[in-house]
């Protein structure tokens, strides 16, 4: 297999077995016709990205039943509202022009009704939640070709935002070109991901799924950036997603860039070498095995808090099913009264969570855990971490 940004060899060092699409929660009548791949995870020696294998088509993926909606989170509304706050301050002019790519249910945008802004976002159910906010969208995949429509009808962007979108999409070379011919020359682009650093430190393996094709680091990042004729200047680690980083870019080189303070930064990350991932995916089979020891004695009186898309990752790598974990309560609509994909553990409303009382539970949201600690504090449970 070859890196898709550099076509170098990449080397494997992650096999999560055979999964199903993971945010594809399923009615009964859906059992026979279940959609699998195969979850491997490779780095580039090159480039140092991260990356999975196999993969599914993204309109397998983004399409009218995407599960994943924004605003499901009051934290992550909060964090976002204080991006956009920091985004009209110092980057948008009060006339200025702002694109979301991955706009979802336009959560986001919501914070910019005052000025000229455009979502771009494929799922066609997130989108329409976005439309019926009065927020600006497309129902498109972003790619170069795209990039030539918006700048006809709408011209081009002051700033470009990607929230957990980026590592998303699997036409890097498209995309980047895209956001290149996109930005005005002194245009920056606001890239915020889960940071591959942390999913090391915390052996949060559960980050990887069909979604998630791409993982970066600092040092990845900014080679992956200078290949495109654009430079990264800043960045910025946020405490949400199980640890984030913010990438702030520049396609010209007018933003004052601290190569002290990123080089440093990449030296302390210290993800250019293949040995700290062999090391990482050694860990990952120890985590299974903590897993299953501390569920198994329970017997099935074990429940899972959050239908999360990480969760697909882990019930299907530790093979948990409905005998392990009997149901898996969540407050998605969408969600609930379906099925897990893969393992197919039953997903419930939230509300009857406080009417059953269950007393071993998975937080598989453990990346909400702040906010649903707030929420639940008091209770007498025994929280379960699946990584
Ligand atoms: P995410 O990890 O992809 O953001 O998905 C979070 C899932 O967890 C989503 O399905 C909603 C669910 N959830 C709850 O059920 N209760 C909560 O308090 C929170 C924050 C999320
Ligand atoms: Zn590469």
């Amino acid at each position: 297999m070859e890196c898709r940004i550099c076509n170098t060899t990449l080397k494997r060092f992650l096999d999560l077995g055979r999964q199903p699409i993971a945010n594809n929660f399923l009615a009964n009548g859906d059992l026979t016709n279940e959609t699998f791949y195969h979850l491997e995870v490779f780095f580039c020696p090159e480039c140092y990205t991260v990356q999975i294998g196999d993969c599914p088509a993204k309109e397998d993926i983004f399409n009218e039943e995407y599960a994943f909606f924004t605003s499901t989170s009051e934290y992550m509304k909060r964090h976002f509202k204080m991006l956009a706050d920091e985004i009209k301050e110092k980057y948008l002019p009060n006339n200025g022009f702002i694109v979301e790519i991955g706009s979802n249910d336009g959560t986001f945008l919501s914070n910019f009704r005052e000025h000229s802004h455009l979502g771009i976002e494929p799922s066609r159910n997130v989108y329409k939640c976005a439309r019926e906010r009065k927020i600006s969208c497309w129902n498109n995949f972003f790619d170069e070709e795209l990039t030539d429509e918006i700048i006809e009808y709408c011209g081009q962007a002051d700033v470009v935002v990607t929230t957990n979108c980026f590592p998303h999409m699997i036409d890097r070379d498209s995309v980047l070109k895209g956001i290149k011919k996109l930005l005005k020359p002194k245009g920056v682009w606001i890239n915020e991901e889960a940071y591959l650093n942390n999913i090391l430190n915390m052996t949060s393996y559960d980050q990887f799924y069909n979604e998630h094709i791409f993982f970066s680091s600092v040092a990845s990042f900014r080679k992956t950036m200078s290949m495109y004729g654009m430079s990264l200047y800043a960045i910025e680690q946020v405490p949400v997603h199980g640890g984030s980083i913010i990438f702030y870019t520049s396609c010209t080189d007018h933003m004052p860039v601290s190569h002290f303070g990123l080089d440093y930064f990449e030296s302390i990350e210290n993800l250019d070498y293949f040995e700290r991932f062999q090391i990482f995916a050694e860990k990952v089979k120890q985590k299974r095995k903590d897993l299953l020891n501390k569920i198994f004695p329970l017997k099935g009186d074990v429940v899972g808090y959050g239908a999360t898309a990480k969760s697909t990752t882990v019930l299907n790598y530790c093979k948990i099913g409905n005998n392990l974990i009997s149901k898996i309560y969540d407050t998605t609509p969408i969600k609930q009264g379906k099925l897990s994909p893969g393992m197919h553990v039953s997903i419930v409303p939230y509300y009857k969570f406080e009417r059953d009382k269950p007393k071993n539970v998975v937080l598989f949201a453990w990346n909400h855990m702040t906010e649903i600690m707030e929420k639940e504090n008091g209770r007498d449970i025994n929280w379960i971490l699946p990584i």
